[in-house]
């Protein structure tokens, strides 16, 4: 694998004001997501809701890349085209979410552990093979009383690690995606402390296992306050607070960030956004985007709810949200 072309599809991934769309949903979230909207939870109905995302108008404009998960990568169009050759015409580059999720950790109560190395290099291959040109895997933090420990900030991080550097050898670039779970009444320092421990952790276990970090993607969570915590700081605050810790733990050589949303409303993570290129337009070394899924689906899943009558006018709510983050992405996004 020529290291060229990993760079060349980071670079693609993070051009112009685009993002990337998650759209990896495994089974069980997207399945709790129907749920609670009363869209029967069956593959079929999955398939139709991914045919809606892929077929969506002008969605290439909005999205340089899409990450699906493995049932969705094997589907197809009703008319039996597969999803991924939709989103190769269309100039979109098709990832593949690869962690088998995030589970308790053994040990450390509250805490939980991502797998899926087994056979990882043999699966990328697959995948590979199949059009995807990168990858994720989500690492799950979560602030508590006694949490997180530094156990399982490590063990976390190189499993990241061991995943983005067999992703790099297959030819694949690897979205590395630490999360930092915003659930919890903690405060806006608290996010900030830990993500700087765990951004540190994190990168220096890439070093160590010989991911090169131009090849490569960060997926973080912004530094917000708890969702449940009294204060709930400005988007100016959230933006400082969260470049300002980039700036001391990224590497100037990872070329592009790309936010979760974590749970945040749309608006907010498109205003959070936006903040941050107003206030560092400039500043940072890396290109800064998103790669959303709740904050740009939510509103078109619940338009939808199932029903084929609905399909258009998802379609545009799904391209409306996402077009409105390459506006924040510009920082010109007035909410
Ligand atoms: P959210 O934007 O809904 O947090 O999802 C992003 C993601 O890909 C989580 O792994």
């Amino acid at each position: 694998m020529e290291f060229q072309n990993l760079k060349d599809i980071a670079k693609q991934l993070m051009a112009g004001n685009k993002g990337l769309l998650a759209m990896d949903e495994s089974t069980a979230t997207c399945n709790k997501r129907f749920k609670a909207l009363n869209i029967p939870q069956t593959e079929e109905y999955r398939r139709k809701y991914r045919d809606l995302i892929v077929n969506t108008p002008k969605l290439e404009e909005a999205i340089s890349g899409a990450i699906l998960f493995d049932e969705t990568i094997r589907q197809s169009t009703t008319n039996g085209k597969l999803f991924v050759d939709i989103l190769k015409e269309k100039g979109i580059i098709p990832g593949i979410k690869v962690d088998e999720s995030a589970r308790d950790m053994d040990g450390f109560p509250g805490e939980k552990i991502t797998e899926g190395l087994d056979g990882l290099h043999e699966r990328l291959t697959e995948y590979y093979k199949m059009g995807a040109r990168f990858a994720k895997w989500r690492a799950v933090i979560t602030i508590g009383e006694n949490t997180p420990t530094s156990g399982s900030i490590k063990a976390n991080a190189f499993l990241l690690a061991r995943y983005a550097i067999i992703c790099q050898e297959v030819g694949i670039v690897p979205i590395v995606e630490p999360e930092v779970l915003m659930d919890g009444d903690h405060s806006l320092k608290t996010c900030a402390d830990v993500t700087n421990e765990v951004l540190h952790t994190v990168f220096n276990q890439l070093y160590q296992q010989r991911v090169n970090f131009e090849g490569m993607i960060l997926k973080p969570n912004m530094i917000v306050p708890g969702i449940k915590a009294a204060q709930q700081d400005s988007a100016d605050a959230v933006a400082d607070a969260t470049i300002n810790c980039f700036l001391r733990c990224v590497p100037a050589s990872v070329p592009g960030i790309a936010f979760l949303s974590g749970g945040q409303s749309p608006e907010l993570a498109s205003e959070r956004l936006n903040a941050m290129h107003v206030r560092f337009k400039d500043k940072m070394p890396w290109a800064l985007t998103f790669s959303y899924s709740r904050a740009v689906q939510q509103p078109a899943l619940e338009k939808w709810g199932g029903s084929d009558e609905n399909i258009a006018e998802a379609q545009r709510l799904l391209y409306e949200r996402a077009h409105i983050n390459t506006i924040a992405r510009d920082g010109k996004y007035t909410p």
